[in-house]
């Protein structure tokens, strides 16, 4: 049995960790100084914000030591590292700044908006009820004015900017002042772009005006799996208060202190990683436009961010290239959206996006067999297993 399950996990290692492009703009890698961290002692401890536990004196200074780190990375006067994951940090900003009945405004999930904050996730439970932000299919992002002159007409409690499928940053600064001006809070679901605004190289939503940017920790930002919050003091008070114990109680240690070295990195390293990420996302859009692939808003430059949109048009014709890709080891979600982040994190630049671009060309243009590709896919994997922009 136990050879069973180590042996899956190997498979899993080498199949994933070694041999594959990752490019799930989800996904990232940690360095291997803040993935020892997750098998520390700290794994098996609990302490509680009423102190309850005793022996926590280091873990005590461990999350000190990161919110710190997160408030100056950030320039967020609140910083809370215990929220779970994203979706919790949504859920931690929904509970706390809306009611049930209230109106809340966010990108639509048919507009590549988060399906966990839409219509039957959230709000079911939540009992908020969502109106979409007018939106640009073809701009890939919320449309201003009209986006202003809806917050006038149905008063919001609450706006929510941030998406899972996010090209370029959004009008905070002018739809957030419409929607202050009208009392409704303003949330930034930061999740796929944290690490890209950690690098302050995709937009500053704290200071363009949203009172609370929170998201998951493992996406563009390369952390553990997890989710941090980020606020002014009124709303980031309010989130420190009610969140032990009613939405997070253990808030696994090991994870924050990992997240914690990563801050560190992020703080040293971040701002070239982001523009890295953000330049590898740019190459391959545009050597796969060239290509032919259905690259979206290639008169805006295809991206800001760490994605590139290939619009198939649904996820059935979507499903059936990405399973295409995961045989020749190029790894991708149904959207089609790739992500750079982890290419990046792994040390790729310009030049192998143009080559990933070019194995994709050869498995889905010109047909060669998967097998040829994934030995390439494979060979590049291997070139690239150091994960730069940490201490080592
Ligand atoms: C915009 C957005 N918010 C929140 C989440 C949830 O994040 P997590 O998986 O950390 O709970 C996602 C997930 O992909 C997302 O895309």
């Amino acid at each position: 049995m136990i050879g069973e399950i180590l042996s899956l996990v190997k498979q899993h290692e080498e199949w994933r960790g070694q041999e594959c492009l990752n490019l799930i703009p989800s996904e990232n890698v940690m360095s291997p100084q803040a993935r020892a961290l997750l098998s520390s002692d700290l794994t098996h401890r609990y302490t509680s914000s009423y102190k309850f536990y005793m022996g926590t004196r280091f873990i005590d200074e461990i999350t000190a030591y990161g919110e710190k780190l997160a408030r100056g990375i950030f320039n967020a006067e609140i910083a809370d590292l215990r929220p779970l994951s994203g979706h919790i940090a949504d859920l931690l900003f929904f509970a706390n700044f809306t009611k049930p009945r209230d109106t809340v405004i966010c990108v639509s999930a048919t507009d590549g908006g988060y399906p966990g904050m839409w219509k039957n996730a959230l709000p079911r439970f939540l009992k908020y009820k969502t109106v979409a932000f007018p939106f640009s299919k073809d701009r890939m992002n919320i449309k201003t004015q009209e986006a202003i002159e809806l917050i006038h007409r149905v008063k919001p409690k609450a706006i929510i900017f941030g998406a899972s499928l996010f090209l370029f940053p959004h009008p905070v600064k002018e739809v957030a002042k419409a929607a202050h001006e009208t009392d409704a809070h303003v949330g930034y679901d930061g999740s796929h772009v944290m690490g890209l605004i950690a690098g302050k190289a995709f937009q500053d939503p704290l200071r363009e005006g949203a009172d609370a940017l929170f998201g998951s920790t493992h996406k563009s930002f390369f952390g553990p799996q997890g989710g941090i919050f980020l606020a002014d003091k009124e709303h980031g008070e309010k989130i420190k208060k009610y969140l032990f114990p009613a939405y997070v109680d253990n808030a696994h240690w090991n994870r924050i202190a990992a997240l914690t070295l990563v801050l560190a990195e992020m703080k040293e390293f971040g701002e070239r990683y982001a523009r890295q990420v953000i330049k590898n996302a740019q190459a391959l859009a545009r050597a796969l436009c060239d290509y032919g692939f259905p690259v979206v808003c290639r008169d805006l430059g295809f991206t800001l961010s760490h994605q590139v949109f290939l619009d198939y048009g649904g996820y059935k014709r979507g499903r059936a290239i990405a399973e295409k890709l995961e045989k020749a080891n190029i790894v991708t979600d149904c959207g089609v959206r790739l992500g750079t982040c982890e290419v990046t994190r792994r040390g790729m630049k310009e030049r192998e996006m143009e080559q990933i671009a070019t194995l994709m060309k050869r498995l889905l243009v010109d047909k060669d067999k998967p097998s040829n590709v994934k030995n390439e896919a494979v060979r590049l994997a291997k070139e690239f297993q150091r994960v730069v922009y940490s201490f080592e």
